[in-house]
């Protein structure tokens, strides 16, 4: 064997679809979740004979299945139920009343809604979702930013499901007393998956992913578990990624321990979090961070206003939070200065997971 057989030629690649390894792809088997998906099933079965169903929240750390496992839900009603509407949303995106009213808008297929308002539309959709039983999933639950799109689905959709989907349980408790009184509440923790589930669900993105025999047992071993101590199956499904991109770099016909190490010790560098887009304010607000980094957030409201974003100071605080949810950004509380206590605001010059 001459040694160019052991290199990879330029037309050809590791990968046989790499798509299989983003996180936003949906395989349609969903493993090691069947019971989780049964009991969100079961808040939503009433529905189908003509009852009132139940309402749920699902939480767990990133990565543990939930928007997967909720969505696949949502599919097999779309697909094969008649009777029950399904209506996904995620709260990132739609934080506010009127962007999830266009959005089920959107979802139901009524296009009429340029110059009208939030009451108006609420009305027309309101008279459509009460023609049968809607099942709701409100993703990213704890990034909504007006609660009376909830009181007004709670209290004017009569057959429905509410799915909320969260990273924390504690959303609930902090709600109004008004809210939680009309909102009956399931809890359902997605537990971590175990060594055999991680290596299960990785195995079958690996098989999709990449042509036979092109990974090395040990470089998946060493992706499993780094995987197993962040718990988050986005971080194998980036490093499975990685280390075909190392290896494909030095032409090489398999990827090795070594190359899946290399992955390794660059993730540490990242952070890793939603695959998630972000507004255009949000964007403009993230510039400007970047561009005074340890700026004080007192001064980066006022130059943010200045740049024509006017905002109110609690929104503006707000969307800082996001960016630093997000891990976009850092804040700092400075205590006892000359001027008495303030936040630094500073960007985060690790990238994200999501930027590759
Ligand atoms: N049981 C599973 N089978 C196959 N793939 C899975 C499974 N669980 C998770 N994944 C994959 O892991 C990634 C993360 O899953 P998902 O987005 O559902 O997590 P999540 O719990 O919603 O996380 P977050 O709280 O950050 O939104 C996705 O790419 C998903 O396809
Ligand atoms: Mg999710």
């Amino acid at each position: 064997m001459s040694l160019f057989d052991t290199m990879l030629k330029d037309n050809e690649s590791l990968f046989k679809n790499d798509i299989a390894l983003d996180f936003s792809f949906q395989p349609k088997l969903i493993k090691y979740r069947e019971n989780e998906q049964r009991q969100i099933a079961a808040c939503i079965a009433p529905l189908f004979q003509k009852r009132n169903g139940k309402n749920i929240l699902v939480h767990s750390p990133p990565g543990f299945g939930k928007t997967l496992a909720v969505k696949h839900i949502f599919q097999e009603i779309e697909e094969e139920q008649e009777g029950v509407a399904p209506i996904y949303i995620n709260c990132w995106q739609k934080n506010t009343s009127f962007k999830i009213i266009i959005e089920i808008c959107e979802q139901m297929g009524y296009k009429f809604t340029q110059n009208k308002k939030t009451e108006e539309l609420w009305k027309i959709i309101q008279q459509q979702l009460n023609k049968s039983a809607v099942a709701f999933a409100f993703d990213e639950i704890d990034k909504l930013e007006e609660f009376d799109i909830l009181y007004a689905l709670l209290e004017e959709i009569y057959r429905k499901s509410i799915i909320f989907i969260s990273n924390y349980k504690e959303w609930y408790g902090q709600l109004d007393e008004r809210l939680r009184s009309r909102m009956i509440l399931d809890l359902l923790e997605f537990k971590p998956y175990n060594e055999t589930e991680i290596t299960g669900i990785l195995e079958e993105r690996k098989n999709f992913a990449f042509y036979d025999n092109v990974v090395e047992q040990d470089a998946f071993a060493a992706i499993v578990q780094k995987t197993l101590q962040t718990k988050d199956i986005r971080t194998g499904l980036h490093l499975l990624k990685e280390a075909g991109n190392i290896a494909e770099l030095q032409s090489s016909r398999k990827i090795t321990k070594e190359d899946a190490e290399k992955a390794i010790i660059k993730l540490d560098a990242l952070s890793i979090k939603q695959d998630l887009p972000l507004e255009e304010e949000d964007k403009a607000l993230l510039e400007l961070i970047k561009n005074n980094n340890g700026e004080k957030i007192g001064e980066l409201f006022k130059k943010f206003n200045d740049a024509g974003h006017a905002t109110a100071y609690k929104t503006f605080q707000r969307k800082i939070v996001k960016l630093e949810d997000a891990k976009f950004i850092t804040t700092k509380k400075i205590t006892g200065g000359l001027e008495g206590s303030t936040t630094i605001v500073q960007y985060h010059s690790v990238k994200k997971l999501t930027e590759f």
